[in-house]
């Protein structure tokens, strides 16, 4: 409902992706999937990094030829989709972007922010979620629920060497409910950070 409307106008970049160049998280091939107005590629590029968005109203490009990519950023998508099966589906997408070694960070609004939002907006409850005042749907994620997620998404993808962690890195953000977040990456290279 609306998605579209829930990319902000950002000034700089992301919170998630200034954390994750800081601990040094981002390499290689980039991918920037549900990039909104692309302030986070923009930033990367500027960075020296080779960064491919992707975004379903922003940058409709066709994924079928997009690759595979060593980094895959994923922010503030997952809280904005309301139907569970498509969560899921999300998952199932980026992960068959991902290079062998490679790294995929999902990142979503946590409930505590959403639930602040709601109260102050008075958001109207809409399935698992809310409607805003814009009309759009947000939904807030903890990360036991991108656990939960992405133990669904599991059983659909062929390849069952995936692990996933958050790194003691990324724990202050975490703990100070910033955002949610998750790693995924090949069992065989965890923890790599
Ligand atoms: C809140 S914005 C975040 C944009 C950007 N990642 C950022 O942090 O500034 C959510 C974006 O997700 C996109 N989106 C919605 N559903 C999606 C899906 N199933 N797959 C990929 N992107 C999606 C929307 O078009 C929108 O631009």
């Amino acid at each position: 409902m609306n998605e579209h409307k829930t990319a902000i106008s950002r000034t700089k970049e992301s919170r998630p992706v200034r954390d994750l160049l800081k601990i040094g998280a981002i390499c290689g091939r980039v991918l920037d999937y549900g990039c909104g107005k692309g302030k986070d590629t923009e930033f990367l590029l500027k960075k020296g990094f080779e960064v491919l968005s992707y975004d379903p109203y922003y940058k409709p490009i066709d994924m079928r030829t997009a690759g595979k990519f060593d980094t895959i950023i994923c922010n503030y998508v997952l809280n904005v989709i309301e139907d569970e099966k498509a969560r899921i589906q999300l998952f199932k997408t980026l992960i068959n972007h991902l290079h062998n070694d490679g790294k995929l960070f999902i990142t979503a609004r946590p409930v505590k922010d959403i639930t602040a939002a709601a109260k102050k907006g008075s958001w109207i409850k809409y399935k698992d979620g809310f409607i805003t005042g814009k009309k759009t749907f947000q939904k807030g994620i903890s990360g036991e629920y991108i656990n939960e997620l992405y133990a669904m998404a599991k059983t659909i993808i062929s390849s069952n060497k995936l692990d996933h962690y958050v790194s003691n890195k990324l724990d202050h953000y975490v703990s100070n409910a910033k955002y949610s977040i998750i790693c995924i990456q090949r069992a065989k290279f965890y923890p790599k950070l």
